[in-house]
């Protein structure tokens, strides 16, 4: 990775902040369901599967190629997935990218004067570190900044 001001790629120098995306997140109200479907019509099997408790969810994910797609349920009623399914219904939730540094992609979206959800890089779950853009910033997209 070539070095920006901060010892991060950055905007200016042309080096896209986004390496990959790393996973695209569906919410649905029937994890088995969803995963059993995705095993029966694709043959797609679960990769890894985890409760994220502060989240209030609890996901599977599916390898395709170096992506994932990420199966979301709520496992309580003020998870903001449950919000979601309440309010919208089952579909797509949000696109994880993968960055090589959480917190130099959040500064620059907050660099832009957009709306961040987390105000500081964040544990989440593969062990990874993330941060959520508020989709206000992101013309709609709710956007998860992953870094392994
Ligand atoms: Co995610």
């Amino acid at each position: 990775m070539s070095a920006g001001a901060g010892g991060a790629a950055t905007a200016e120098n042309g080096d896209s902040m986004l390496t990959e995306i790393d996973h695209v997140a569906i919410a649905v109200h029937d994890l088995d369901a969803a995963v059993s479907w995705y095993a029966a019509t694709f043959g797609a099997t679960v990769a890894h599967r985890e409760r994220v408790e502060s989240d209030g969810v609890e996901e599977a994910l599916l390898k395709v190629a170096d992506s994932y797609v990420q199966l979301l349920t709520p496992t309580r009623e003020d998870s903001p997935v449950a919000k979601y399914l309440a309010s919208r219904g089952e579909g797509l939730h949000h696109v994880g990218y993968r960055v090589a540094d959480c917190a130099a992609a959040l500064q620059s979206v907050k660099d832009q004067g957009g709306k961040v959800i987390d105000q500081a890089p964040r544990p989440g779950s593969r062990g990874t570190t993330v941060a959520f853009v508020h989709p206000k910033a992101s013309f709609g997209t709710l956007i998860e900044l992953v870094q392994e």
